[in-house]
């Protein structure tokens, strides 16, 4: 179903209300696009998986807990209120020791997994 927006109603996108809606860990929920990119909801926990986008940049934005992004020769620490983008093509794991909630900013069709399939890999337009 797509949850195109009636944009009479003029009704905000609420994260906390999005987030009531879904519970499962790495499986990002599409709340609205913009042009060809997609806002995508996540609640994360524990280790993702190493991983990349070959075509495409990445936005972690993190709206509540805290969110490490590690990379091969590095990390970097986000929490609430802050964002990272990942350029496209760099290998990263993203980890949370406790739950986080984080928005997601990509062009639609993008895998969470990159190119690995895994235990990991979700469906990438499911909208809520
Ligand atoms: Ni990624």
């Amino acid at each position: 179903m797509s949850a195109a927006i009636n944009l009479r109603e003029y009704r905000a996108i609420n994260f906390t209300d999005k987030l009531s809606l879904f519970s499962e860990h790495w499986s990002q929920r599409v709340i609205a696009e913009m042009n060809d990119y997609q806002f995508k909801l996540a609640k994360v926990k524990g280790d993702f998986i190493w991983h990349d986008h070959a075509d495409t940049d990445e936005v972690f934005i993190v709206i509540d807990g805290r969110l490490r992004i590690d990379f091969r020769d590095g990390a970097v620490h986000l929490k609430a209120g802050e964002m990272f983008v990942i350029p496209k093509g760099v290998e990263h794991k993203p980890y949370s020791e406790e739950e986080a909630s984080i928005l997601l900013v990509e062009p639609r069709g993008v895998v969470n997994t990159g190119a690995e399939e895994s235990e990991r890999t979700r469906a990438n337009d499911v909208w809520i």
